[in-house]
């Protein structure tokens, strides 16, 4: 199987699962995410699905999420009132804890406040997301205030970190958040504690969040080549 019928099998098959009819629904960000939002907006269309409301957790999100007619709210609209029964979500990395790195699409602030308001959170990822340790291949990324970059690099440093500025493409200049601010790619030389890191990184002043996704033990779907899905508790 090719990555993208992986990516399709993954979030359809987490939709199929877990999504039912009445349910408030956080809709993820990425590449696999963007299959279960699609499938959810098919099974909406069919009529198989019914009176579902939904909080996107990017500008991706709803863009895809209005193209398909999903009802889409705020967090803080009547309709959500701040809480969500499922949110299903990729990820950069995913350890045997089930504690995860997100934030590669530049999404995690959003991504971190749908998912910690979900009664239920599931991970959508191929397999070859599943790592020993997190942070030392595919950098954490981490938000922050753009007048706060230099200090939370020297910060970071002495943590022991390796942070770069993420850089746009096809735009001069730094990345901007969709809430205007800028993001680091952050790389550990050594395991890390990522449970200690998550709290730790949101001490630093002008840090607006970090990609670890520590405090909630979502079911990860795993997608994999040999076309089988696995499911983890
Ligand atoms: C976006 C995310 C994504 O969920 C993560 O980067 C995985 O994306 P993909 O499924 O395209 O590999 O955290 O901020």
């Amino acid at each position: 199987m090719d990555q993208q019928a992986i990516k399709a099998m993954t979030g359809k098959g987490a939709v199929e699962a877990l999504v039912r009819s009445g349910m408030k629904l956080g809709l993820g960000t990425g590449s696999t995410a963007l299959y279960a939002v699609r499938h959810i907006g098919a099974l909406l269309r069919a009529g198989t699905l019914r009176d579902i409301r939904a909080v996107p957790t990017s500008y991706q999100a709803l863009i895809e999420g209005e193209h398909w007619g999903i009802p889409l709210f705020t967090l803080n609209a009547p309709e959500i009132a701040g809480t969500l029964d499922l949110t299903i979500d990729g990820a950069d990395e995913v350890d045997s804890r089930h504690y995860c790195v997100k934030g590669g699409g530049g999404a995690l602030l959003v991504e971190k406040i749908v998912a910690y308001a979900s009664a239920s959170f599931a991970v959508v990822v191929d397999e070859s997301k599943q790592v020993e340790h997190l942070g030392l291949h595919f950098p954490v990324p981490l938000e922050l205030i753009p007048e706060a970059r230099i200090p939370v690099m020297k910060t970071l440093e002495a943590l022991g970190a390796e942070a770069q500025l993420r850089e746009a493409l096809r735009k001069a200049g730094p990345v901007i958040t969709e809430h205007g601010n800028f993001l680091l790619d952050i790389r550990f030389k050594h395991p890390v504690d990522p449970a200690a890191l998550e709290i730790e990184l949101n001490q630093i002043p002008g840090v607006v969040a970090n990609g670890f996704f520590t405090r909630l033990r979502p079911r990860v779907f795993i997608g994999r080549a040999d076309g089988t899905l696995d499911i983890r508790e």
